[in-house]
């Protein structure tokens, strides 16, 4: 089985990264694909929250520095076919696992074959070593509706061009289809340069979902954002 490694990514903080990158992994594995979920980032780390998982005895960072083994650090959700792998989200920044990140590559290659999807939640960067460093990962990067943070995710763009990473595509979050102002697809693909533009619609329920810590595709499956996600989640199963 060959594994798509999937890296949600934007230079921009607050624009819904771990939002996508939850629901896309919850989307996917409900379509059958056993899907891993990694919290990279591991300066803020919020993955396990929008689950309400707590509790858990080894994290990423025990992973990165030695003190757990892969298996130690995978969790099955409800969903046989979803599995978690999250970061402490309590703890002060662990700056030794920080500086381990760039060796992510040995951990996943003792996934090789087991999952169809993994996807990546990462940091706010314009850092792209930590993708550079995944043998044959592909990236999401994810934008609001906005002209400045369309011009970061050109930049992004521009930089993961320059290193031959691909991009399957840039997902508009946060659209709110009264706001005639806000960016549109066309707009941002002739800005970025980006083919494939999603949109994901501005839904309060994201909220709700975060509060109850369940999946918003899960707990509100049929809300605008829900029904977004879940055909991006298709599409990405068919590339
Ligand atoms: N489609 C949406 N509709 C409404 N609110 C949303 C939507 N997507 C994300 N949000 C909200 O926007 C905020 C930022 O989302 P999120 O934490 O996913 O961003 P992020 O890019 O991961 O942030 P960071 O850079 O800090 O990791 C959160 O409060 C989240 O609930
Ligand atoms: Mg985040």
């Amino acid at each position: 089985m060959q594994t798509k490694v999937i890296v949600v990514m934007s230079p921009k903080g607050g624009v819904g990264k771990t939002t996508v990158a939850v629901n896309l992994a919850t989307a996917i594995s409900s379509l059958k694909k056993k899907t891993l979920l990694i919290d990279a980032n591991i300066d803020t780390p919020h993955v396990a929250v929008y689950y309400g998982f707590v509790g858990f005895k080894y994290s990423f960072e025990d992973l990165l520095n030695g003190n757990a083994t892969i298996k130690d650090v995978i969790y099955t959700g409800d969903d046989p076919n979803f599995h978690i792998l999250p970061s402490r989200v309590d703890n002060d920044t662990d700056e030794l696992a920080k500086k381990k990140l760039v060796n992510m590559e040995k951990h996943l290659k003792l996934l090789e074959g087991i999952y169809d999807f993994i996807i990546i939640d990462s940091k706010p960067s314009y850092n792209i070593d930590f993708i550079e460093n995944l043998k044959n990962a592909e990236s999401i990067i994810v934008s609001n509706p906005e002209i400045t943070s369309i011009i970061e995710a050109k930049k992004i763009k521009e930089k993961l061009d320059y290193s031959k990473i691909d991009i399957i595509g840039l997902i508009l979050n946060k659209v709110n289809t009264r706001i005639r102002e806000q960016v549109t697809k066309k707009e941002a693909e002739d800005m970025t340069g980006i083919q494939n533009i999603w949109r994901i619609r501005e839904d309060q329920r994201v909220y709700l979902a975060l509060k109850q810590g369940i999946p918003i595709v899960t707990c509100a499956s049929k809300s605008p954002a829900s029904l977004d996600i879940i055909n991006i989640a298709k599409d990405v199963i068919k590339m």
